[in-house]
């Protein structure tokens, strides 16, 4: 069982229940009559993004970007390649980056200023897990947070280790054999 494998549930399925409905109340105030976009990166954020547009009440859109970073795979370097572009245009839009987690901040740096370059509207961010001590890069537009964490890995609700957890209902810490197996 997947569940076996955590060690601690950081954050319950409620929690995430009730912050998701706080932040789509927040955004469809503050965007009522405004052309938003919501952009997502895959994968992570995929369960984000469909559990928040379903609380929020304003008409927006959707759409997605896969990007790959390169050098080791637990760490981000912040050089990445564009592997699926957005399908919409996005000038003169309302732009809200939707991110699971951010960590360093070189991923989200990178693809705002990528996105900044098409000239939206505005170019803002709401991010599910703000893990700001292991932050590189300050002044990311993070307009709307759900949860500051600690500098522990963690998977579940769209996060991953090595692409298994993602299923998980809650935001959990994995058990230490899992890293030391690889
Ligand atoms: P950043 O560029 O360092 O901010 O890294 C952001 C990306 O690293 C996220 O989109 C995740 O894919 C991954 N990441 C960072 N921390 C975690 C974590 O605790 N669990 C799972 N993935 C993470
Ligand atoms: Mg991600």
């Amino acid at each position: 069982m997947l569940y076996e494998d955590i060690e601690k549930v950081l954050i319950s399925e409620d929690e995430i229940g009730q912050k998701v409905r706080e932040l789509g109340r927040a955004i469809s105030e503050d965007y009522a009559g405004e052309n938003l976009v919501l952009v997502s990166v895959l994968r992570g954020a995929v369960l984000f993004i469909a559990d928040l547009i379903r609380v929020i009440s304003i008409p927006l859109t959707i759409d997605f970007m896969a990007i790959s970073s390169y050098g080791p795979s637990t760490e981000t370097s912040g050089v990445v390649k564009v592997i699926k572009d957005l399908e919409e245009n996005i000038v003169g839009k309302h732009v809200l980056i939707v991110e699971d987690i951010i960590d360093t901040g070189l991923t989200l740096n990178y693809l705002i200023k990528n996105l900044k370059s098409r000239e939206p509207a505005s170019l803002d961010v709401c991010v599910l897990l703000d893990k700001s001590a292991r932050r590189i890069v300050y002044n990311l537009p993070i307009k709307y947070k759900g949860f500051d964490i600690p500098d522990v890995f963690v998977v579940g609700y769209g996060l991953d280790y090595q692409q298994k957890y993602r299923n998980l209902p809650f935001v959990g810490i994995l058990k230490r054999f899992v890293y030391e197996m690889g």
